[in-house]
């Protein structure tokens, strides 16, 4: 039926609006105390303030209580890659050791190392993998997830894990947008001839993927001795003319000038960002790029964290995601990514719910149809053990969400 009422919120943390929000917009979470919200069809029919009584049918409601809890738009992670096979808990203890993430990817190790493990992996076998870490997701509040492709490398499984991902987003309550990243390393076949690979995802993979609609945005993994500016801006050109969406992991692990590279294409987000410059960060609050925080990897690969603070005082519009990944980031804690978005980037607590949310949305240009507590948006919504949405970044590393909502169904 989807017809739900959750009633009496100590707080309705609606996140109101309809497009990202920029810089000081994020600490404006637009909170109603003692709310009630209604849910129609699992689109959201009414926000309700406490003295306004509920102007519905009860009968043909299900009714939540929600008092001494706060509610919130469910959450959308707008950074994955969250359908592969095998696992590198080697790499983790080799890295513990001292060696970097890039030495390890340098001798064979990382995502080619993925890229094995996903090739061999059935159709099957990755869709029951990416079932259960859906799950898991959704039990800490993720109610939208994007999730790339990029650990097949060739057309077979390159389609392989589209595919993976367009059956769980058809089976699965979590709503899933796929991006198609065949440039997130060059496998061993095409090793030397990275233009020639650039080439290739060009001529043959973005005609297949458009033709099947398979992805609606493309990205790239723009690092120094992975793929280049040159390589990047020709790759996500060719992209744009498809008609996809456009993505980086940009300046993750050297400067690059990745940042820059996102705003003068006017990508849809550009992600990681630890290593942005200030004239990548101004440049891209004044295009509009959404800059995609990933702390889970930075905390995960003991780098240094992205100037989340830098950028929203300058206007950014600032979102978070997991990066969930066998490699840099075995995590999709978002108890843990609310606690390092706040104690290391310096987001306050309101801005990181912002990041999680509408800002989160907007990473996936889906923030007309989700991310907000707002009147004809869906009804995905999570509903918290405790009275303020405070707490998700103070009660370090722990789940403080009680019930999920999806289109107005508790999940
Ligand atoms: O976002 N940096 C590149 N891609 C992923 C890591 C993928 C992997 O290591 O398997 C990331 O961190
Ligand atoms: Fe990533």
């Amino acid at each position: 039926m989807n017809n739900l009422i959750i009633q009496n919120a100590a707080q309705v943390v609606t996140c109101s609006g309809f497009s990202g929000k920029h810089g000081k917009e994020m600490s404006d979470l637009q909170v109603i105390e003692n709310g009630s919200v209604v849910v129609t069809d699992g689109l959201i029919s009414h926000i309700l303030k406490a003295d306004e009584s509920i102007p519905v049918n009860k009968q043909d409601y299900e009714i939540l209580n929600a008092t001494g809890k706060a509610l919130l738009p469910g959450f959308v992670d707008p950074h994955t890659h969250f359908v592969f096979g095998g696992y590198r808990e080697e790499e983790f203890s080799w890295r513990m050791r001292g060696d970097s993430y890039m030495d390890i990817m340098k001798r064979g190790g990382g995502i080619v190392n993925t890229t094995r493990a996903t090739r061999e992996a059935t159709e099957e076998e990755l869709f029951e993998l990416g079932r259960q870490r859906l799950d898991a997701m959704m039990r800490l509040g993720i109610t939208t997830v994007e999730g790339k492709s990029g650990y097949g490398l060739n057309r077979e499984t390159e389609l392989k894990q589209l595919r993976v991902m367009r059956r769980l987003n058809e089976n699965h309550p979590v709503d899933i947008v796929p991006t198609y990243m065949g440039a997130h390393a060059t496998p061993a076949e095409w090793k030397g001839r990275e233009d020639a690979f650039i080439d290739f995802q060009i001529n043959e993979m973005f005609p297949l993927v458009a033709k099947e609609g398979l992805a609606e945005a493309v990205d790239i993994f723009c690092e120094k001795g992975v793929f280049s500016i040159e390589q990047s801006r020709r790759y996500l050109t060719a992209a744009r003319e498809h008609g996809f969406k456009l993505k980086m992991h940009a300046d993750e692990i050297a400067p690059l000038g990745g940042a820059e590279l996102a705003a003068e294409l006017r990508c849809l987000s550009a992600d990681h960002l630890l290593q942005a410059s200030d004239e990548g960060i101004r440049t891209m609050a004044e295009r509009g790029v959404v800059a995609t925080l990933l702390p889970l990897t930075a905390f995960s690969l003991r780098e240094k964290y992205a100037r989340g603070r830098e950028m929203i005082d300058a206007g950014c519009m600032v979102a978070l995601a997991t990066d969930f990944n066998p490699g840099s980031s075995f995590s999709a804690s978002v108890p843990l990514l609310f606690a390092l978005a706040c104690i290391y980037m310096q987001l306050t607590p309101g801005e990181a719910v912002a990041a999680l949310t509408i800002n989160s949305a907007a990473a996936i240009d889906r923030a007309d149809r989700i991310g907000s507590i707002d009147i004809g948006k869906q009804g995905d919504l999570v509903l918290l053990q405790f009275p303020s949405y405070k707490f998700l970044p103070y009660h370090v590393g722990m789940n403080c969400v009680e019930t999920v909502i999806k289109r107005g169904e508790i999940v």
